[in-house]
């Protein structure tokens, strides 16, 4: 499994270096049930939707949208999670809706949707594209970004740890998540019957509600 460990409360990096969160333990979950050992590889997201197309790992889990682009060059599973595309701004901002992105200055992670629909509606010019979404953030912080477009659940966990941000209460974008495969990979059949049964039997939901409180 390819992933990039830097997406809260989806996947992330502990202290001691140990994988953990949603997918994570959605992955270990579907691994136990085909019997097939997990091996999970940390990399850049955009290095992780390649990996699975270049046949260097089986499947890519990360938070990953499925949309028609990357339909044309990947398979997807059935859909595990929604995510929205949340907009991050400081407090006081006069950025309050998404049409006041136009002419700012937008961070995002590299090869994101958040960076995508982005750079198509306001231009690439407009759009600072970081490894990940924290140093994204950080920049924010440091007034090299006017606001941060990333998926709202991990905009939830960064804003409650950078007081002085807010996310506006408006959604740029509804989006489902799924399993990356290669095109025409022969675990997609047992991938979809493995995760039909976690959400039937509520191991999904109680792998969700043990890392996001309502
Ligand atoms: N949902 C967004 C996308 O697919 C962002 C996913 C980023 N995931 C990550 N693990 N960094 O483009």
């Amino acid at each position: 499994m390819a992933t990039n460990a830097a997406f809260p409360p989806y996947e992330m990096t502990t202290d001691a270096g140990e994988f953990e969160g949603i997918d994570i333990d959605t992955a270990k979950a579907i691994a136990e049930k085909l019997g097939l050992e997990l091996q999970i590889d940390d990399m850049d997201f955009d290095a992780a939707l390649l990996s699975v197309q270049q046949g260097k790992a089986d499947i890519v889990m990360a938070g990953v949208t499925v949309t028609d682009e990357r339909k044309a060059v990947m398979d997807f599973s059935d859909s595990y999670a929604t995510g929205i595309q949340s907009i991050i701004v400081p407090e006081g901002s006069d950025i309050t809706s998404p049409d006041d992105l136009a002419g700012k200055k937008i961070g995002t992670q590299r090869g994101t949707t958040g960076y995508i629909y982005c750079s198509d509606d306001f231009g690439d010019d407009a759009v600072v594209a970081y490894d990940d979404g924290l140093t994204a953030v950080q920049a924010l912080n440091n007034g090299q970004v006017d606001a941060v477009v990333i998926d709202n659940a991990p905009a939830k966990e960064f804003v409650a740890a950078n007081p002085g941000l807010v996310i506006l209460d408006t959604s740029y974008a509804e989006e489902d998540y799924a399993i990356g495969l290669a095109k025409g990979s022969a675990l997609e059949d047992a991938v979809n019957a493995a995760l039909e049964e976690l959400k039937a039997d509520g191991t999904l939901q109680s792998i969700v509600d043990k890392y996001i409180t309502a």
